[in-house]
């Protein structure tokens, strides 16, 4: 971590320690040390080698449902073979070093590879949905991926409709419970902080916007500047997977 960063790691750890309840919005560079691509970034990103408008959006999967699920059944190949990192684990003992003192702690994510779950962060708000489940287009019943046939795509049902991630893909509606959760949290934290994401996608992107409105104070975790990084109150810059666990180690140092 640039040691040059150690006043603002002081400052996040300072407002999280301090605070009664605290929102974290994570995106894309949370999990890039897993080694999950991001969407953005350049040449690395997903979206500099494939189209979203192709492969995650709505009217693409009703176009092209076999190239779709295919491409998701890829993804999800990757993302299985991937473990949580630093970041993660250092958000979960937060949230556990939160609630141990009275406070409340709101995950809110816009990844669908399940990696906060499994650094034992609970009660995560999935608001782009989750690529470890699929749904029939038809019944709408959900299945476990280890209930699927993968030997043909699309994928089919048992009752033979056709199977689908349960993401959120662009041209759909956020889940409705997800995105009260997240304006309610949003509006009423002492706390917001925001992780490795670009700040670009709606409507998540405005939920610092919201909290700063309401009074909150702002933190934001990225390797470079992004659109928020004007607003927000403290900004560290680097590695979500060392800026975090720094940020949490000194948050324990001043309860101790
Ligand atoms: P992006 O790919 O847009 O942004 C990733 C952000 O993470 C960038 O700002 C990077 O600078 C930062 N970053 C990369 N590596 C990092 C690291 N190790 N530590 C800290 N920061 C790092 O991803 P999201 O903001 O998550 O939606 O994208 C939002 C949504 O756009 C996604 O959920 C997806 C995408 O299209 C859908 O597919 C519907």
């Amino acid at each position: 971590m640039d040691a040059n960063q150690a006043p603002q790691i002081e400052k996040a750890a300072r407002l999280l320690r301090e605070a009664r309840s605290i929102v974290v919005l994570t995106g894309a560079g949370v999990s890039a040390e897993s080694g999950i691509s991001t969407f953005r970034d350049k040449e690395t990103g997903l979206w500099a080698k494939y189209d979203p408008m192709e492969l995650a959006h709505i009217d693409a999967f009703h176009r092209d449902p076999e190239l779709v699920t295919h491409w998701y059944h890829w993804r999800f190949t990757r993302c299985k073979d991937c473990e949580p990192n630093a970041g993660h684990y250092a958000l979960a003992q937060l949230q556990e070093q939160t609630e141990a003192r009275g406070g409340s702690f709101s995950l809110l994510t816009q990844n669908v590879d399940g990696l906060h779950q499994r650094a034992g962060s609970t009660n995560v708000s999935e608001i782009h949905g989750t690529i470890l489940t699929w749904r029939c287009t038809k019944t709408g019943e959900h299945y476990d991926l280890a209930e699927i046939d993968f030997s043909s795509f699309p994928p089919a049902s048992r009752t033979g409709g056709i199977l689908r991630p349960n993401v959120v893909w662009f041209g759909e509606m956020l889940p409705e419970q997800e995105l009260e959760r997240a304006f309610r949290d949003s509006s009423s934290c002492d706390v917001f902080m925001s992780v490795g994401t670009s700040s670009v996608v709606q409507p998540a992107a405005s939920l610092i916007e919201l909290a700063k409105g309401a009074g909150a104070s702002t933190i934001e975790v990225n390797l470079e500047p992004t659109p928020i990084s004007g607003i927000v109150d403290v900004s560290v810059f680097g590695k979500a997977g060392e800026a975090l666990p720094a940020i949490i180690d000194l948050c324990k140092e001043g309860l101790s």
